[in-house]
């Protein structure tokens, strides 16, 4: 493979090269991401899976272009064609919300508590000029919401994000995430704080979306329910390197690292 050149069509949406992310400490760095190569295809979904601190949050937000402040990064990212790391801010900026979306960590952290959800949502169909017209992009709105399965999704557009449930106010959060219809979906941690039924209804919300937009899907979580939930591809990260990588059911019904074998065990125990 030559590593520097640009996917064609038919390549994968995503693909991550060498990267590396270092924080510099006062006593010695912290390497959060270690020399990690991936790549998720179209309509296909690829799990991050490991334990706390093992870099799941910065290799995904590095993927973004929002790596912590002081973040030493290399390695090569490139979405499609589109070498992300050659972007400006401004470009980059254009990139986020449009072709990659993004269900951050905090489940507060993509909804302005102080504004309703409809207007939220038409908000960023304007700013990446999917929608040309105010008229045009509020009329969006309601389908946006159904797609990601919110019923009453007139009642939902009118409503504060505080005056929803969990689950609802995650599946704004998602419509909000795929509204431009991007390339790739990005989502950390997205149903850690929700009960068991809604955790699958979400989870199985990325594989409708997967197969009806061709949406790639990134999901982090250190919950093997979830890996198994999801299927595709899964990465297991320990210390910012990926140990092991395959199908979610070969690595997880057969594990060939000792650290995914106890990860296994582990849950194995919990069940028990
Ligand atoms: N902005 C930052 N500055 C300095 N160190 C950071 C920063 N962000 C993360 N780290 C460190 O990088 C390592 C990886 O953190 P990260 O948040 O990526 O892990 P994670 O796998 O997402 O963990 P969790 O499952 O708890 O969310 C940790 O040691 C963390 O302390
Ligand atoms: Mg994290």
């Amino acid at each position: 493979m030559t590593p520097r050149e640009p996917a064609g069509p038919g390549g994968p949406v995503l693909r991550v090269e060498e990267l590396s992310v270092r924080y510099p400490g006062r006593d010695a760095a912290v390497h959060a991401v270690d020399t990690v190569s991936l790549s998720v295809e179209p309509g296909g979904a690829l799990v991050l899976l490991g334990e706390s601190g093992s870099g799941k949050t910065t290799l995904a937000r590095t993927v973004l272009g929002l790596p912590g402040r002081n973040a030493r990064v290399t390695g090569r990212i490139h979405l499609g064609p589109t070498d992300l790391r050659a972007l400006t801010e401004r470009e980059f900026s254009r990139v986020r919300g449009s072709r990659i979306g993004y269900v951050p960590q905090d489940p507060t952290g993509s909804l302005d508590p102080l504004r309703r959800i409809g207007p939220q949502i038409a908000e960023v169909l304007r700013r990446h000029r999917v929608a040309t017209t105010r008229r045009a992009a509020r009329d969006a709105v309601p389908g946006l919401l159904t797609a990601a399965g919110v019923p009453e999704p007139e009642r939902i557009a009118r409503s504060f994000p505080h005056e929803l449930s969990g689950g609802l106010r995650q599946r704004a959060a998602i419509a909000l995430a795929v509204a431009c219809e991007p390339e790739l979906l990005i989502a950390d941690e997205p149903t850690t704080a929700l009960d068991a039924l809604v955790r699958v209804q979400i989870l199985d919300l990325f594989g409708s979306l997967r197969s009806r937009l061709g949406l790639a899907v990134l999901l982090v979580t250190h919950d093997l329910a979830v890996a198994r939930r999801v299927g595709g591809q899964v990465a297991v990260m320990r210390t910012g390197r990926i140990v092991e990588t395959g199908t979610t059911d070969q690595v997880l019904s057969r594990p060939a690292h000792s650290f995914t074998a106890e990860l296994v065990a582990a849950r194995a125990g919990v069940r028990r």
